[in-house]
């Protein structure tokens, strides 16, 4: 783990810390406590359950246990620009799974992961209501129709592409400064 990501975690940890404080120690709890983690804080770092576990009284494996048995939770911290690939009925009968796939190999990362560079992460979702133009991707606020396989490559360099001009005009603007 990097520093920044490692500092991160701890400044995570330590505000659940604090915030368990509001619960009862009571195992019926447990759900509504990781609730709360990844409401604040996007995802739910490993390193919590141990405290989860602790305040609860109850073993780090039954933490685990219940925040992988729902697929609400997430466990990595969300990407900058994270992906949703649609995998609905009507995406996945028009191919969303071979998007998935996609995206899975030109970022090399799985669903559920997210890239070292935190510039991307994947997930599948349910119907997003755009039935329509399936197979649905959603890359940001932005919803991306009729999604191709060959669509992929030139989504995630938009988005690499979008991210250099703004650092390059961030640096313009301080050096101006
Ligand atoms: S099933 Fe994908 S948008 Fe409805």
């Amino acid at each position: 783990m990097d520093d920044v990501l490692q500092a991160e975690e701890e400044a995570i940890l330590s505000n659940v810390r604090s915030r368990l404080a509001l619960f009862e120690k009571d195992r019926s709890r447990l759900i509504p406590i990781l609730q709360m983690i990844q409401e604040t804080h996007a995802y739910l770092p490993a390193a919590a359950f141990g405290i989860v576990a602790d305040f609860l009284g109850i073993s780090e494996c039954d933490v685990y246990g219940v925040a992988t048995f729902y697929n609400q939770f997430r466990f990595n911290p969300p990407g900058r620009n994270p992906i949703k690939v649609c995998l609905g009925t009507a995406c996945h009968v028009r191919g969303g799974d071979i998007i998935l796939e996609n995206f899975e190999r030109r970022l090399e990362i799985s669903e559920g992961e997210t890239t070292r560079d935190r510039e991307f992460s994947i997930e599948r979702v349910a119907c997003v209501g755009c039935c329509a133009i399936a197979p649905v991707a959603v890359i940001g606020e932005t919803v991306h129709g009729s999604m191709a396989p060959s669509k992929v490559e030139s989504l995630i360099l938009r988005v690499q592409l979008e991210k250099e001009r703004e650092e390059r005009s961030q640096a313009k603007n301080e050096s101006t400064q």
